[in-house]
């Protein structure tokens, strides 16, 4: 691990200007962030649909970049991770009602942890109301303490839980107050699903602290975090000259499950509006900077650019001058098509970056005494983020 954190580090590193930028800023430059002229022809070349069927095929896309990127197939080669085999157990503690790709993603990764299971009891890390904990305590016998901070979800997790009769035991705490230390204990296996940024780098500290038996993650929303920049928990990645700052921990996520033709429509227009707004505001008033627009209901968006620019101005106390919108409105979809462009490039590095980060929770772990291995516990379409981190205290 710490040979390939190395190497993936370094590679990052002399390759940055291709994932360093935010496609939605710099698709105002004509200028794009790298120079190899041959890229640049693939890339603008592409028709809409090919941009569209890359975008939800990582795996053909990175052979499409391989030609123009130096190693690139062999970093996605050299950090892929085998799929964890375990019989996922069925899950009668879990009610109807539980969208399906979470049912799905509670399940492996219960089915994960209890494959392999050191400890005598189980903590459940920001547990919403306590999924995972439920197939734990189901299928292994064994208490379970669901640790989380809203009162509502520790209450009605509870009293399904005592319905079902299982052993839970909710506690309502903060992550982040000192005192929630008090929960982890040496016999312990510490779970954690998709907990965010601040909240799994706790997990770790707390648990490597208290020396729990095992601790099993899902890291999810690496950008969450206090700090403006990325803290680096192991040694490795504390000499690391990548230093990445809260926007840049968003990338790794910009891979979503497609939401179909709808979402597609709404984000395109949403996008070249945002984009053609930009436009008119540099060429009819002047402004050099993005103005951020606040968030607006899809229904708004039905009301065509004309209407969101208006709405826009009066969020913003501006007022417009009589302008060509029909023709703003295509060059923000020309914008969105560059920026759609650009961002192929930047998603070939996806995974990579992800793979930075979660090798640097496996070598903080490892240099806390455990035994670390990484693996997938579902596939993409349950959830992009699906990376399991395992540890289990030496000795
Ligand atoms: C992404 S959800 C995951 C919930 C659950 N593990 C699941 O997968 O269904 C993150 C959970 O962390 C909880 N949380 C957020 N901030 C917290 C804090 N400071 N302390 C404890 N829990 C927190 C949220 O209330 C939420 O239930």
């Amino acid at each position: 691990m710490q040979t390939l954190f190395q190497q993936l580090d370094t590679f990052l590193t002399h390759t940055q200007n291709y994932w360093r930028f935010e496609p939605f800023h710099h698709s105002a430059e004509p200028a794009l962030p790298w120079s190899e002229p041959k890229l640049k022809e693939w890339l603008l070349g592409l028709s809409e649909r090919q941009i569209e069927t890359f975008k939800a095929q990582p795996d053909t896309l990175i052979e499409q970049l391989a030609p123009f990127i130096a190693n690139l197939t062999d970093f996605h080669t050299l950090t892929a991770l085998h799929k964890i085999q375990h019989s996922a157990p069925e899950l009668t503690a879990i009610e109807q009602g539980v969208p399906g790709r979470k049912y799905d993603q509670v399940r492996l990764m219960g089915g994960a942890a209890l494959a392999h299971h050191h400890g005598s009891e189980w903590l459940e890390w920001c547990s919403g109301k306590g999924y995972l904990g439920r197939v734990l305590a189901q299928n292994s016998q064994q208490r379970v303490t669901s640790f989380e901070f809203q009162q509502a979800l520790c209450e009605s997790g509870q009293a399904d839980a005592d319905a079902l009769q299982l052993e839970m035991h909710f506690i309502q705490g903060d992550a982040f107050d000192g005192a929630s230390q008090a929960v982890f204990h040496r016999q312990q296996h510490a779970v954690a699903l998709h907990a965010c940024g601040d909240l799994h780098v706790r997990l770790m500290q707390y648990a490597s602290r208290a020396s729990l038996s095992a601790i099993t993650l899902s890291p999810c929303c690496y950008h969450l975090i206090e700090d403006e920049t990325y803290q680096p928990l192991s040694q490795f990645a504390r000499n690391s000259a990548l230093h990445l700052s809260r926007s840049e921990l968003r990338i790794p996520l910009q891979e979503t499950v497609t939401g179909g033709e709808r979402v597609r429509r709404h984000r395109f227009a949403e996008m070249s509006y945002r984009l053609g707004l930009d436009e008119l505001l540099r060429y009819e008033l002047s402004m050099e900077q993005y103005l951020p627009v606040p968030s607006i209901k899809k229904s708004q968006l039905s009301a065509g650019f004309e209407a969101f620019c208006q709405w826009a101005a009066q969020q913003k106390q501006l007022s417009l001058p009589e302008v060509d919108y029909a023709g703003y409105q295509q060059r923000g979809e020309q914008r969105f098509w560059l920026m759609e462009r650009l961002s192929l490039v930047q998603q070939g590095f996806r995974r990579l970056l992800e793979m930075w980060l979660v090798l640097d929770k496996a070598l903080y772990l490892n240099e806390q005494g455990y035994q670390v291995t990484l693996s997938e516990f579902c596939d993409r379409a349950t959830t992009p983020r699906n990376i399991l981190i395992h540890a289990v205290k030496s000795g």
